[in-house]
């Protein structure tokens, strides 16, 4: 009888793990479910444009902890001639849920912005025998996509060397255009930028919205 007691009693503790085991189980896949919505949930929590007057975007916060997506030096896209040297250093940055959500999707969130800043090229400040640094900052450029306010989807705004905080909308033709017909992606110049321009090929399912990369 003793010994009846004690294996329904180790029967019990072995339907209860069984029962943890399960439930673990269940509760891994229910937490992944979570997961994939929290992933939209930060697009909500996302820093978006700020906007002042207008259509006046404010010059984004903190942008200097974002993701860093790419670099150049020199790229020139007017034809005037420059002086010696490599040219401006420009840095490229994008918030850290747009990217993720780029990486997850192949797309550009609404409300995904791009900052970039421009330096200018210094050299020989001791140590140094050859080559470049970054100098002094002389602009800050920034893209926004958002539909709501800009029905072409992309505005663009240049805001000086950052002392300016709030600036306006530049008109289509000196910046939409170029960006529209020669980014390698929704306006953007992924094929420029390490981080980005691998995504399209690793992602299993294209999701391409123009077929544009193709160009690539
Ligand atoms: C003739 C083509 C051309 C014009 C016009 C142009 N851009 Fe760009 N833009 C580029 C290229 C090429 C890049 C790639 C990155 C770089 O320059 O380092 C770029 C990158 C950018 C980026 C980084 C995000 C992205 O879309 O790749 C911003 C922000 C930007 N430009 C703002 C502007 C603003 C503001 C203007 C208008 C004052 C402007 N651009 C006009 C060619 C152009």
């Amino acid at each position: 009888m003793l010994r009846n007691i004690k294996s329904s009693a180790s029967f019990k503790l072995f339907l209860i793990c069984v029962f943890f085991i399960v439930a673990a189980g269940v509760a891994g896949n229910v937490g992944q479910g979570v997961a994939s919505s929290d992933e939209n949930a930060d697009l909500k929590t996302m820093y978006g444009p700020r906007y002042g007057d207008g259509k006046n975007l404010i010059l984004p916060e903190g942008y200097a902890n974002w993701v860093f997506v790419g670099a150049s030096i020199g790229l020139a896209y007017s034809e005037e001639t420059r002086g010696d040297g490599p040219g401006v250093f420009h840095r490229v940055y994008t918030q850290p849920e747009a990217f993720a959500a780029y990486q997850r999707t192949g797309k550009f969130p609404e409300k995904t912005m791009f900052v970039m800043e421009l330096y200018r090229p210094e050299q020989k400040v001791s140590p140094n025998k050859q080559g470049y640094f970054e100098g002094q900052r002389v602009a800050i450029e920034v893209s926004v996509k958002d539909r709501e306010k800009f029905p072409e989807g992309w505005a663009y705004f240049n805001f000086g060397n950052g002392r300016r905080t709030e600036a306006r909308p530049i008109p289509k033709a000196s910046c939409y255009d170029c960006h529209l017909e020669h980014g390698a992606d929704d306006n953007v110049f992924v094929q420029f930028y390490p981080a980005l321009r691998e995504v399209k090929k690793n992602l299993s399912t294209p999701t391409a919205e123009t077929g544009k990369e193709k160009k690539q």
